[in-house]
């Protein structure tokens, strides 16, 4: 179905077209200034210049239109020319009514559904996950489900850090550690030779201890390269143990993506994008595009309109090894074959932009994409410590993934404990569905762009602005809807004002879903959310639901906590928040 504003904009530019204006002008919002009106129209300021009247003039002879349409019990003039409007009650329960017939929850479904390509999670294998992932795959998730819930074709690839010196300096570790394996031997053979069995403790050790390493001892760095070139190259040996590294970090992966609700349907890494190199290479040369510089192979992708400098993008160094750049470019080409996708999105921090920005001129220029698809970089913030800077753990280095989820889950844990409300057998779950709602809501309620303080105590409140409150709020709904019953459930008329509000809240849903597509921005899905959370606190504290006398009454306001409980679980569907039943 279409969503309010655009239903309301059909019908106020039918009047501006009816008056002889150009139906363009009757643009529909939802009012800035709610005390006043429910929606507003100021397509008659546009309208003056246009046909040289007074928008007053234009804005009553629309509203005199207007005033005859069911639709509305109000079409009001406010000068210098505002057209403020406000639905009839029997107008807002059809809509209410259609709203809860719709399968979709009031999501307008795309006419021409479009394959989406999503690059979001982008962990290193062999590095744990550290809070640094946690945004990508936050807001990732959220990206896929809600242009999923608009009728497009969506694949969330996770796009590993899987080939690049990571691996070469756990190689060159193993080779000092374990020098009798036979993973070294340059004979080796996997069909009859022995590949030791790794585990992700051991990795999580090797990975740093190595890394420090390489910055001091010159001999031990300059090893981790070679192994890096010889695992590229294909050294047999090498390809088991890699295959072995790839088989535990990635079950280890899974696990904790798991844990935070994400998944994948691609499981694809830059590994991957290795055997596409042979044809980037080959349609750079053909088409002119690179030439060398200082050794390496570059591509010129500045623009003349760029402000800053944008220097070429080097797609194989002089060493002639490739990096991150070459492999960014061969996985488009990639997904271009498997899937020809309308858009690829990557969900990466703001501070990969320059590459990013290489990255996508270059694919552009070299034809490795449709030219219409788009290509576009939602560059993310920084989730910031009370000091305002990039969170750490205590002792001042980089928190991994795992223990963030770890005091989230039992912070909430202790709290539920003081809950009578939660089984003791229900508890862990419980407190791992009310920590990741407490994240995700603290990070999807900001403009994705924009930094912001981790603040667990604020975030795990049961008031304000939190995922808390909203599972707080559906539980209540539950559990008067399990008190109500088989009692029937209606909807039938407006009978109190905090019920109007309501009622347009749910029927502006669909307006906060189309912005959050439009502008990639989940913060309207929770900014909707809570603003129907509290009308429904408002509502609910306004009228005796249960103890109401009058059946049609009763069974309109139970009807209306039923819609209000099911649009709150499709909001958080979209976040990648689970609810719980009951707390
Ligand atoms: N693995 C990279 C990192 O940890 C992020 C990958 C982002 N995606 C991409 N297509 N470059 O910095």
């Amino acid at each position: 179905m279409k969503t309010i504003t655009q239903q309301l904009t059909n019908i106020v530019s039918a009047a501006f077209e009816k008056c002889g204006y150009d139906p363009a002008l009757g643009r529909v919002t939802v009012s800035d200034r709610p005390e006043l009106c429910q929606f507003q129209c100021n397509g008659a300021f546009a309208a003056a210049k246009q046909y040289r009247k007074p928008p007053f003039v234009v804005a009553q002879e629309v509203a005199d239109v207007l005033a005859a349409d069911p639709a509305f019990a109000k079409a009001e003039v406010v000068k210098p020319g505002f057209l403020n409007l406000t639905l009839a009650d029997d107008a807002l329960v059809k809509l209410v009514v259609a709203l809860a017939a719709d399968e979709n929850g009031g999501i307008p479904q795309a006419e021409k559904p479009e394959t989406i390509v999503i690059d979001y999670g982008g962990p290193n294998v062999a590095k744990s996950l550290h809070v640094g992932h946690l945004r990508s795959a936050i807001i990732g998730e959220s990206l896929k489900r809600l242009a999923r819930a608009f009728g497009h074709k969506v694949i969330g690839d996770v796009h590993l850090g899987d080939w690049g010196l990571q691996i070469g300096l756990v190689i060159a570790e193993l080779t000092v550690r374990h020098p009798d394996w036979r993973v070294w031997a340059l004979d080796f053979d996997e069909a009859v030779d022995p590949v030791p069995e790794l585990n992700p403790a051991l990795l999580c050790e090797v990975y740093p201890f190595a890394s420090q390493k390489s910055k001091t001892d010159e001999a031990f760095a300059e090893a981790a390269h070679t192994a890096t070139a010889e695992l590229q190259a294909r050294r047999p040996g090498y390809i088991a143990l890699w295959k072995e590294i790839m088989r535990v970090a990635v079950a280890d992966l899974k696990a904790n993506y798991a844990k935070l609700d994400v998944d994948f349907d691609c499981w694809y890494g830059e590994s991957d994008a290795d055997a596409y190199i042979p044809q980037l290479m080959k349609t750079l040369e053909e088409q002119g595009l690179s030439y060398e510089s200082n050794g390496a192979l570059v591509v010129d992708v500045a623009e003349e309109t760029d402000k800053a400098p944008m220097p070429p993008i080097i797609v194989r160094k002089s060493d002639n090894s490739y990096i991150y750049g070459t492999t960014d470019l061969a996985t488009i080409i990639q997904r271009q074959q498997d899937f020809d996708p309308d858009r690829m999105w990557y969900v990466v921090d703001k501070r990969q932009h320059l590459h990013l920005t290489q990255v996508f001129r270059c694919a552009k220029r070299a034809g490795l994409v449709r030219p219409e698809c788009e290509i576009y970089h939602l560059g993310f913030g920084t989730m910031n410590g009370s000091d305002g800077k990039p969170y750490k753990t205590r002792d001042g280095g980089v928190m991994r993934l795992e223990d963030l989820i770890a005091t989230v889950t039992n912070t909430s844990l202790e709290r539920l404990a003081q809950s009578s409300f939660v089984e003791e057998a229900d508890r862990e779950d419980y407190a791992r569905k009310l920590g990741m709602a407490a994240i995700k809501f603290g990070d999807l309620i900001n403009h994705p762009t924009k930094d912001y303080i981790f603040d667990l105590d604020k975030f795990l409140s049961a008031e304000g602005k939190t995922g808390i409150y909203l599972l707080y709020s559906i539980s209540r709904i539950n559990s008067m809807l399990k008190k109500a019953g088989e009692q029937k459930r209606e909807f039938n008329g407006v009978y109190s004002e905090s019920e109007r509000d309501l009622m347009l809240k749910l029927v502006e849903s669909g307006d906060a879903f189309v912005g959050a597509f439009n502008e990639l921005a989940p913060n309207y899905v929770c900014e909707n959310a809570y603003q129907l959370a509290v009308a429904f606190s408002r509502f609910y504290h306004d009228n005796r639901i249960l103890d109401e006398q009058d059946d049609a009454k009763r069974a309109n306001w139970l009807a209306l906590c039923e819609l209000v409980r099911d649009q709150l679980c499709r909001h958080l569907h979209i976040l990648g928040i689970t609810p719980v039943e009951n707390m």
